[in-house]
């Protein structure tokens, strides 16, 4: 039998490594773990009242462990040397150079870690892979740690995160499995004794590395094409006449393709998607597999096109002319719950209306001013050069302003356009927004979340995902 392990190192302090280390340190009042970070104010942060991500329930989790058995802090160094099991959870964007430039992880993060974990290692370590990696990286991160480490020796553990923005806490408490892929069982079973503290042991699953690793990608990779899926057959309804809700509603009572992730939307966002299937992708060119390649590239594909598309449904229904047009947007994060931004639907559809010259009025409760209008320079960038126009400059500076309430970017608009779901839209005084825009006042929501008719009954034209227009209800 394993001793069981005391000290734990999370190297990697984000929406993944902070929540996860938060609730294993909670569950487990007699393992220290500690998570350490390169980014100084990330790390003051989660030492603060105020935690860098945003994700309802976390502030109570870190609360109960904080300062107990739980520390942050940017001692990278001296948190390995001490743990017995750390955790590898830096981000491995996609590759925006070189060879498989915009498909391909950016695995030099990780690599950076195995060095420093290599270099400071004394006795036996186990390190498990918590960032999202290509099939096989866990060999080169073995071979990593096996060539640039003294005497030290190691385990290498996958142990993929499928927690969802949002619902982090719910998913960490309540797993539908955790799944740890590995070639030591005894490494395996020092990590399933963690988990087995809050979660029953037969959802806790024991694969092959590989599997593990390839389980992640295909993961999301399913997750996502339901959504491409959905939003593909969205363009259809628009032009048929039948409703998206209604569609998804039917076919989701059949228990062989169940309810989730079946809701249509102006396009799926987040840190993972994009990046994983991409990630799919490449390594599917790169085993010869072309044909299955372009089979997942079409999800994503199916995903610009949806965003795209909605953006050009706004300016075709407004008379074929958003400039200098005022639009509200209402919603910046890539889904309620959460601050987080990354490959938001509604840095495209912003892009795609400022470079139509609409003046944009953004209000997000719980995204900051500086993110969105990053996001939105970042978006104007050329791919290649990374420079902006000075054109794109001038329209980023007079034609963006940031709201402090949803009420306050419709004010004056000529419409609204909902592109995050959060339910604080869904409950707003309605007949005083309609009273403060100018007729027709337009409404397009992105995500299905308003009551459709009880606007047009207020005298909005609303335009939804999956829907024909309807004509307008005269109040
Ligand atoms: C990331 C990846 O996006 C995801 O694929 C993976 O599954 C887990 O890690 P996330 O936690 O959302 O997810 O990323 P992010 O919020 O960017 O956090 C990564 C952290 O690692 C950052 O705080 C960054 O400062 C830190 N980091 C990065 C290091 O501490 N050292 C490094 O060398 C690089
Ligand atoms: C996803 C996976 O769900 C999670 O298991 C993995 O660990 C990380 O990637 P996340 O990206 O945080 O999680 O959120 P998720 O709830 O999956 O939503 C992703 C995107 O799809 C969001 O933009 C969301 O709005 C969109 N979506 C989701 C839809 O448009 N329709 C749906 O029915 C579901």
């Amino acid at each position: 039998m394993n001793r069981p392990v005391q000290n734990i190192c999370c190297i990697g302090a984000g929406y993944v490594g902070g929540p996860t280390m938060a609730m294993i340190a909670q569950q487990c009042p007699e393992i220290s773990v500690h998570v350490v970070d390169i980014n100084q104010d990330r790390i003051d942060a989660w030492n603060s009242d105020r935690l860098p991500i945003y994700e309802p329930g976390l502030d109570d989790v870190v609360k109960a462990a904080r300062g107990r058995n739980l520390t942050f802090s940017t001692d990278i160094d001296r948190a390995i040397a001490t743990a017995e099991m750390v955790f590898i959870s830096v981000n491995t964007p996609t590759k925006t150079f070189g060879v498989g430039a915009g498909r391909a992880a950016n695995l030099e993060f990780v690599e950076k870690c195995a060095r420093t974990i290599a270099r400071v290692s004394k006795g036996h370590k186990i390190v498990v892979e918590k960032s999202t990696l290509p099939v096989r990286t866990a060999e080169a991160v073995r071979r990593i740690l096996a060539s640039s480490a003294g005497a030290a020796t190691f385990d290498v553990l996958s142990n993929p995160e499928f927690l969802a923005e949002g619902t982090a806490v719910e998913d960490l408490l309540d797993p539908d499995r955790v799944l740890i892929g590995g070639e030591s069982a005894e490494a395996v079973e020092s990590l399933v004794a963690i988990y087995a503290n809050w979660v029953p042991r037969d959802r806790i699953l024991t694969t092959n590395l590989w599997s593990s690793e390839l389980s992640k990608l295909t993961a999301n990779a399913f997750l996502a094409q339901r959504v491409s899926s959905i939003n593909a057959i969205s363009a259809l309804c628009e032009a048929t006449g039948a409703d998206v809700d209604e569609v998804a509603n039917a076919i989701g009572a059949d228990s062989r393709i169940g309810p989730k992730f079946l809701k249509a939307s102006v396009g799926f966002g987040g840190s993972c998607f994009q990046k994983d299937i991409l990630n799919l992708v490449y390594l599917c060119e790169h085993f010869g597999l072309p044909k299955v390649a372009k089979y997942w590239e079409q999800v994503v594909r199916m995903n610009d096109h949806q965003r795209s598309r909605f953006a050009a449904r706004i300016v075709r229904t407004m008379f074929n002319t958003v400039s200098d047009k005022q639009i509200g947007i209402w919603g910046f994060a890539f889904k309620k719950d959460t601050n987080d931004t990354r490959e938001s639907a509604a840095i495209y559809v912003c892009r795609d209306l400022l470079r139509e010259r609409a003046r944009l009025v953004i209000y997000d409760p719980q995204v900051s001013e500086d993110q969105i209008r990053l996001d939105l320079e970042q978006s104007c960038r050329h791919p290649r050069t990374g420079e902006i126009s000075s054109a794109d400059r001038q329209v980023l500076e007079q034609h963006v302003t940031i709201a402090a309430s949803a009420e306050d970017a419709a004010r004056d608009a000529h419409a609204v356009a909902v592109l995050t779901e959060w339910d604080a839209f869904a409950d707003l005084d309605f007949a005083n927004i309609r009273r403060q825009m100018p007729s027709p006042a337009f409404l397009f929501d992105g995500r299905n979340l308003l009551d459709h008719k009880s606007l047009r009954a207020l005298g909005f034209e609303v335009h939804a995902i999956g829907k024909s227009p309807q004509p307008l209800v005269q109040p």
